[in-house]
C-alpha cells in the first residue's frame, strides 16, 4: 500500500457515524476526521434541553441498528446522544478528535485527495490521503445571524439558537425571538413556559404549514405506503385547517403547498406545532412582523411599531461550510456548501467525492446517502480489484 486510506470521512455527525459502520460492514477501512472532542457534537452541545426528535424514531434510523424497541417513539435529545454513542461503539467507529479539516484538494497526478487538518490542541498541521473523500461536516456547521441595522448599539443579550439550553433565566425578561422555523417556535414555547414575555417575529414572506407531529407522522406513513404525494398533502391541510383554524389573524399565513411538496422541493420543513400555536392565540406569545432595524434597545417592526427588548434570540438556522474546506474545481457544492446536483443525484462527484446528510432530508436522507456511498466504494473496489487479478 501506499500509505493512503482507502476513504475518508470528515464529521462525525450522524452522517459521518452512518458511512463509518456502513463501510465496516462491507469490511472497507476508513479514516473519519472530527473537529470536536465527541461523536454528535452539534446534539451534545447545541441543543436545547426540551428538544425531542420531531419525527417518528423509524425515520430517524441509522442503517443495520434501529433504536431499541423500548426507547420512546420521539426520542428526547438525551435518548437520541445515547443512541448514536450505543451506534459508534458497536461499529467500533473511533475518530481522530481535534482534527479541524482546512482543506481537501483532489491530487491529480495519483488520482487521490490531500486533506489538510489543523489540530485543536497545538495548531499543528497534518495532512492525510485517501482515494475516496465523503463530505460529511453537516448543514449546521455554523449558526447564521442575518445582518440587521443597528445591532452594534443593543446593549442587552444577543444569543443564537445554537446557545439556547433552557429559559430558567429569562423569567419576567423581555425577549424577542427572530425567527419562526421549528427551533425558534418550540424556544418560543420554552422561553412563555419560564416565564419569559415572549414575541416571535415573522418574515411577512416566509408562510409555513403547521402540523402536529401525529399529522405529519401519519403522513410519512401514507407516503411509505405510496400514496401520491399531492392526496397526502391536501389531506395534512385539511387536517391542519381543523385543528388550528385560521391563523393569519396572529400573522402565520399558509402557503399554497403542501408540507411535503414543499419539502420535497425548496427543503422547508413544515413547523411541528409542541403547544406554541395554544400560546400564541391565548395571546401568551406575541406575533410580530419582520423586524426592520434597531435603535438603541428599540427594535422597530415593518408595521411601524417598536418594542424593547432585554433578549434578541436568533433562530435563523445554520450555515454549511463544506465549501470553505472542500477545494474543488468541479463545483460538486454551491455557494452554499450544499450539493450543486439535485437529488436523487445530489450525492456523488467526480474523483471520488461523496456528500452525506448535505440535502436537507433530515436523518432518513443521511442514512440513505450513507448507504449509497458505501455501495458505489464497495462495487468500484471490487470491480477493481476483479480488473486487475490474473485471468486465465
Ligand atoms: C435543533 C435541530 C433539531 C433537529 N431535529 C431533527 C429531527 O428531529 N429529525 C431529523 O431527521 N433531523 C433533525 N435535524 C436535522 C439533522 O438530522 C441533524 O442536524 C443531524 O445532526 C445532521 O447530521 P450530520 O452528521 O449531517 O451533521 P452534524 O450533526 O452537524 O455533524 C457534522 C460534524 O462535522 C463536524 N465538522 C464540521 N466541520 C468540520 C471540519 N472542517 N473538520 C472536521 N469536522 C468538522 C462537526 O463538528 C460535527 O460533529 C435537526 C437539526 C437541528 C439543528
Ligand atoms: C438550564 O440551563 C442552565 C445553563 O444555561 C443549566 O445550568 C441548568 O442546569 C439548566 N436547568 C435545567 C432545569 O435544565
Amino acid at each position: 500500500m501506499d500509505g493512503a486510506h482507502p476513504v475518508i470521512i470528515i464529521g462525525a455527525g450522524p452522517a459521518g457515524l452512518a458511512t463509518a459502520a456502513c463501510l465496516s460492514v462491507r469490511s472497507i477501512p476508513y479514516l473519519i476526521l472530527e473537529r470536536e472532542d465527541c461523536i454528535a457534537s452539534l446534539w451534545r452541545h447545541r441543543t436545547y434541553s426540551r428538544l425531542k426528535l420531531h419525527l417518528d424514531k423509524r425515520f430517524c434510523q441509522l442503517p443495520h441498528m434501529p433504536p431499541p424497541a423500548d426507547s420512546p417513539t420521539y426520542m428526547p435529545r438525551d435518548r437520541f446522544i445515547r443512541y448514536l454513542d450505543d451506534y459508534a461503539a458497536k461499529f467500533d467507529v473511533v475518530p481522530e478528535f481535534g482534527s479541524d479539516v482546512e482543506s481537501a484538494v483532489f491530487r491529480e497526478g495519483d488520482g487521490k485527495w490531500v486533506v489538510k487538518v489543523r489540530r485543536v490542541e497545538n495548531g499543528e498541521e497534518r495532512e492525510y490521503v485517501g482515494r475516496y473523500l465523503v463530505a460529511a461536516t453537516g448543514e449546521n456547521a455554523e449558526p447564521n445571524v442575518p445582518k440587521i441595522e443597528g445591532i452594534e448599539g443593543f446593549t442587552g443579550e444577543l444569543i443564537h439558537s445554537a446557545d439556547y439550553k433552557n429559559g430558567t433565566k429569562y423569567e419576567g425578561k423581555r425577549v424577542l425571538v427572530v425567527g419562526s422555523g421549528n427551533s425558534g417556535m418550540e424556544i418560543a414555547y420554552d422561553l412563555s413556559s419560564h416565564g419569559a414575555v415572549t414575541s416571535i417575529c415573522v418574515r411577512e414572506i416566509l408562510q409555513v404549514q403547521v402540523m402536529s407531529k401525529e399529522m405529519i407522522n401519519f403522513g410519512m406513513h401514507l407516503l411509505k405506503y405510496n400514496m401520491p404525494l399531492t392526496i397526502v398533502d391536501s389531506f395534512l391541510i385539511l387536517l391542519s385547517n381543523i385543528k388550528y383554524g385560521d391563523l393569519s389573524k396572529f400573522g402565520i399565513k399558509k402557503p399554497k403547498d403542501g408540507p411535503f411538496f414543499l419539502k420535497a422541493t425548496v427543503g422547508r420543513s413544515p413547523v411541528i406545532d409542541v403547544g406554541t400555536i395554544h400560546k400564541i392565540k391565548k395571546g401568551e406569545i406575541q406575533v410580530l412582523p419582520a423586524l426592520s432595524f434597531i435603535e438603541g434597545d428599540w427594535v422597530k417592526f415593518t408595521n411601524g411599531e417598536s418594542h424593547y427588548f432585554d433578549t434578541i434570540l436568533f433562530a435563523t438556522g445554520y450555515k454549511s461550510l463544506a465549501n470553505k474546506w472542500l477545494k474543488d474545481e468541479k463545483n460538486f457544492l454551491n455557494e452554499k456548501g450544499l450539493p450543486a446536483r439535485k437529488f436523487p443525484d445530489h450525492w456523488k462527484g467526480e474523483n471520488g467525492i461523496y456528500s452525506a446528510g448535505l440535502s436537507r432530508r433530515g436523518l432518513e436522507g443521511i442514512a440513505s446517502d450513507a448507504r449509497l456511498i458505501s455501495n458505489d466504494i464497495d462495487s468500484t473496489l471490487k470491480s477493481e480489484r476483479s480488473m486487475t487479478k490474473p485471468s486465465c
